[in-house]
């Protein structure tokens, strides 16, 4: 299939505006978009370049791997939400039980009323929802690539489009480009995307941006704001936009229970946002959250002292292996979560496959970015496992790039 069907590029002051079609958003993003398989670990179905092979291995072959594709919390869930979600197994049977006031309880967190919190069988879902109650009459959503595709893959899937903005140079999203493109088309943008932080660069976009950029474009256009990665930002310029939405502003935010909870296989996540908002989007969820992560939630929300004992593990290992890697000569960009982007210098698709026969999952190519390796932060048995791998890889590729240089410039020299 070509590449650039059903893709146009439009030049745009300050930066190229692409639209990408109903026929496809590039299939080479697409088509590794969160598989079911152990390198997607998301909640879409197997892909064409996945081959269905990933989503047959034996639970003996998925558990053998070093899983850093999908940016899991590698601990599995505390005790505290183990027991919740056994207790809650007796209602296995049942339609109408008692689900431990889950939505009250995230109502709480974010001093909201439960109006103004809508669940989802994980946010993924609640970010298809904002599609499809939004991306109506052909219209678009505005935002950067590459970003979480799943937002601009399910826009294609209800033929609509996606309007996206470049990345500036030091891979954080550009603020001024996303008002500018929102403004242009405005009678065509159903929404603006902002992953914060981004997905899969690990950057954030900062307090001030945001207001900059609520502030810069119509009062009345929606803003899905995804803070799926919002429990590891350590940095004092990045807030919630949760704010926002008491401010009565249309902002919608999302959060996942399957991040720093360690619930991705249970399917947890929900958005804020306002009444209106809310009720606007409720028809098209399908309410198909289980009894057991309803109680294993709440239970989270509750027990917070494991999760800052994740984040401190986790943020000392990233540390630990960028450094690992700076010092060998790789550039590392900067990271606020649990993921983090290597530029390998060379294309990134064949590596991936290479980092799999050694046992160690990655993260799938992001285009434009094809040059650059997105690793998570697993435990600290698979990140040494990591860390070998790399150096074999990447001391392989030396070897034979030096070899071919040598037998290179050993052909001219007889010649
Ligand atoms: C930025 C972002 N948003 C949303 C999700 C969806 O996660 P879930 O559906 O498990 O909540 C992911 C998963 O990787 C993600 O990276």
């Amino acid at each position: 299939m070509d590449e650039n069907k059903g893709v146009s590029r439009r030049k745009f002051v300050g930066g190229v505006v692409t639209a990408v079609g109903v026929l496809g958003l590039k299939p080479s993003v697409d088509l590794w978009a969160q598989g079911g398989g152990a390198q997607g670990g998301g909640a879409q179905g197997v892909s064409a370049q996945q081959p269905a092979r990933r989503s047959r291995e034996t639970p003996e072959e998925y558990d053998a791997y070093a899983k850093l594709a999908a940016n899991e919390n590698p601990y599995g869930p505390p005790d505290s939400v183990m027991e919740a979600m056994t207790h809650a197994f007796k209602y296995a049977n049942r339609y109408g039980y008692p689900d431990g006031g889950i939505v009250e309880e995230i109502a709480k967190l974010h001093g909201v009323k439960p109006e103004n919190v809508l669940l989802g069988a994980g946010s993924g879902e609640i970010l298809d929802v904002v599609g499809t109650t939004f991306l109506d009459n052909g219209k678009k959503v505005v935002g950067v690539e590459p970003s979480y595709s799943q937002v601009y893959q399910h826009a294609t899937s209800v033929k609509a489009a996606a309007l996206t903005v470049p990345l500036l140079e030091d891979y954080r999203q550009d603020i001024p480009g996303l008002i500018k493109a929102t403004k242009t088309h405005y009678r065509d943008v159903g929404f603006v995307y902002l992953c914060n932080p981004n997905n899969p660069t690990g950057r954030i976009v900062t307090k001030k941006e945001v207001k900059q950029l609520l502030d810069g474009i119509p009062e009345d256009m929606v803003v899905l704001i995804d803070e799926a990665y919002h429990h590891f930002v350590d940095d004092g310029e990045y807030a919630t936009s949760v704010p926002y939405v008491l401010e009565g502003r249309p902002v919608i935010i999302t959060r996942t229970f399957s991040k720093i909870s360690a619930l991705a296989g249970m399917r947890l996540g929900y958005a804020v946002a306002s009444k209106e908002l809310i009720q606007k989007m409720r028809p098209y969820t399908i309410g198909s959250i289980n009894a057991t992560v309803k109680w294993g939630g709440v239970a989270a929300l509750k027990d917070t002292e494991p999760q800052a004992k994740v984040k401190k593990i986790t943020l000392d290992l990233r540390k630990k292996t960028m450094a690992e890697l700076t010092s060998m000569g790789y550039n590392v960009i900067p990271s606020e979560t649990n993921f983090f982007m290597v530029h390998l210098r060379r294309p990134v698709v064949p590596v991936i496959e290479e980092f799999r026969k050694k046992g160690v999952l990655v993260g799938r190519p992001f285009p434009p970015m094809n040059e650059h390796l997105r690793v998570s932060i697993g435990n600290p048995d698979e990140m040494a496992r990591f860390a070998t791998a790399f150096k074999a890889i990447e001391s392989a590729a030396s070897k034979s790039k030096a070899d071919a240089g040598a037998s290179k410039s050993g052909t001219r020299h007889h010649s």
